[in-house]
């Protein structure tokens, strides 16, 4: 009966002690902190994770881990949780892990005990074979830390690569992101900023000014914007933080947990076998009339639905999801509408690293192709259209996914080889009656092949013109390259989305043995 009592006692002292633990961590750097976080028009961070997660799935860890730094008074700094949420809970039904970096405790900066909480979770995401979201809100490296904190962003840098290509690690940037901190989301596979709100540069304007002389300012140098159109440091722009959540989850619907699982389809709900009128008329185009691919994909995806990676960022190409017959399938196409179509610097990097992903996470790759070849220029062979344009090239022949292709119009020199081709082991290679496969297009080819004929002649129009279209009757077509086995079939444009269907049915058990070796050099 006594110890009863005395039991009885002691469980709620203790109950209540671990509550008021609880309440005090909770708090993050106190309602002034919270109170400014606001003032910023910027989330909490558990509020983010609430809005990011499945409702009420999140299990929070390291909730009571604290920093043991006592400097430049940090003793009375110190907070439970150190300034970062962190835990796993479910999205959509599916596992995940999760941080979020809490700018109310001394700016979300990262220090030790910040640092080995990033990396607890992460290290589960890699046992539990679940995606990563980490939510970025910070100063970067505590200074008050040292060499702890360089070392804590060593330590997750080091995880982020050991995890790249095992499960997908998304990022949100949702404040400030600088100095060394940058890394951390540039190694993983998908950044997402929100306008106005996200930043991110390695040096600060100060620290430019200073070194450079140049002026400017923190949105100019590392806003959402910037990033998302010039440097193509970020992939998704979201108009708010809830957007940015949304569009996350919706990234995540069409990615496997790990690179050991297919992504998972959904129930189909468009007619597989659906003909497209519009891609018929297309077929029948001016060769030289510029068009947007994204009607064609949309035409294509199952209820017309694209999920655009890099939406803003070389715009000659265009990456992205889409589903077919319910299976997820990653899209790489020219798009006329920008530079014709032509692959440039950019365009090749943003396309490997999209292929190079696909690959990596079993999603099977369609590519449209319309593409007059490498963008010519001085400004692009010295801005590395060599080694930058190779990284497409590589990706491509590195990759085992199953592999569609369909050439629309244009495929030119070395950009059709690049674009999915046979040579570089597409499955199934399909043009369109309009396709136009060749070394270079007919008025140059003219102008090369005849370049003396064409100086002596009296009439020099009158015989380019005749040269052209002997020129456009030989190659301005897909024939030649079908006759060889390089095209498997010429399709009716109609017909589009039914033949890709089937052929990534038929290719769905595809399965390539890599070479054995330590690993492959990518042009870098
Ligand atoms: C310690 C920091 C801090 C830091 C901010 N704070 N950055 N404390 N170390 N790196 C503190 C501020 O003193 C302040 O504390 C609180 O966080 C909020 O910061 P504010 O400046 O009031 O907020 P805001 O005006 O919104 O400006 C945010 C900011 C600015 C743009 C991030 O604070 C800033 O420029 N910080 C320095 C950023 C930077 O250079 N980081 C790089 C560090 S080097 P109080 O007590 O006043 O609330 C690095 C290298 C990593 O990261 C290398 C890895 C390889």
């Amino acid at each position: 009966m006594e110890e009863t009592r005395k039991t009885k006692g002691l469980v709620p002292a203790k109950t209540q002690d671990l509550v008021e633990r609880r309440k005090r961590a909770m708090e993050g750097g106190g309602p002034e902190k919270v109170a400014q976080q606001r003032q910023r028009g910027k989330m909490l961070a558990r509020e983010r994770i609430a809005f990011l997660l499945d409702e009420d799935s999140f299990e929070e860890m390291g909730l009571l881990i604290e920093s043991k730094c006592d400097d430049f008074g940090m003793a009375k700094e110190r907070r439970p949780g150190d300034g970062v949420v962190a835990g796993f809970g479910r999205i959509h039904g599916r596992g995940v892990c999760v941080y979020a970096q809490d700018f109310t405790v001394i700016g979300g900066t990262l220090g030790l005990a910040h640092a080995r909480k990033i990396c607890s979770v992460l290290e589960l995401a890699a046992k539990a074979k679940v995606p990563v979201v980490a939510l970025c809100d910070s100063g970067g490296a505590r200074i008050q830390e040292g060499v702890e904190s360089l070392g804590g962003y060593a330590d997750i840098f080091y995880r982020n690569v050991q995890l790249s290509g095992f499960v997908p690690q998304i990022t949100a940037i949702l404040g400030p992101c600088a100095g060394g901190a940058v890394y951390s989301p540039a190694l993983t596979d998908f950044v997402f900023m929100v306008e106005g709100l996200s930043r991110m540069f390695v040096t600060g304007p100060d620290v430019i000014r200073a070194s450079t002389g140049e002026s400017t300012d923190l949105e100019s140098l590392g806003g959402a914007k910037v990033h998302a159109s010039k440097s193509g440091a970020c992939h998704f722009l979201a108009g708010s933080e809830h957007d940015c959540f949304r569009q996350i989850r919706e990234l995540l619907e069409y990615l496997p947990q790990s690179c050991e699982e297919k992504p998972k389809p959904v129930m189909p709900s468009d007619d597989p076998f659906r003909l497209s009128p519009q891609l018929g008329t297309m077929a029948e185009m001016d060769p030289k009339k510029p068009y947007n691919i994204h009607d064609v994909i949309l035409e294509i995806a199952d209820n017309h639905q694209f999920l655009e990676t890099h939406r803003d960022f070389a715009l000659n190409l265009v990456t992205g999801f889409i589903r077919l017959n319910g299976e997820s399938v990653g899209v790489v196409a020219n798009n006329p509408l920008y530079f014709s179509g032509a692959l440039d610097v950019d365009a090749s990097e943003k396309g490997a690293r999209f292929v190079r992903f696909c690959d990596a996470f079993n999603i099977p790759l369609l590519t449209l192709v319309d593409v007059p070849g490498y963008w010519p220029g001085v400004e692009q062979e010295h801005g590395g259209l060599i080694r930058r344009g190779a990284k497409l090239l590589y990706a491509y022949c590195q990759s085992t996914v199953p592999k569609v292709a369909v050439v629309l119009r244009k495929a030119y020199g070395g950009a059709y080889d690049v674009m999915s081709s046979k040579h570089v082991k597409g499955d199934v290679n399909l043009a369109w009656p309009c396709a136009e496969i060749a070394v270079m297009g007919p008025q140059a080819a003219v102008e090369v092949l005849h370049k003396d004929a064409l100086a002596a002649a009296p009439d020099s129009q009158a015989l380019r013109d005749k040269l052209i279209a002997e020129y456009v009757a030989k190659f301005a077509s897909p024939y030649e390259a079908a006759r060889r086995g390089y095209i498997d079939e010429v399709i009716d444009a109609k017909e589009t989305r039914p033949k890709i269907i089937r052929a990534f049915q038929f290719l769905r058990g595809k399965s390539v043995e890599p070479v054995k070796k330590k690993h492959g050099n990518i042009p870098l």
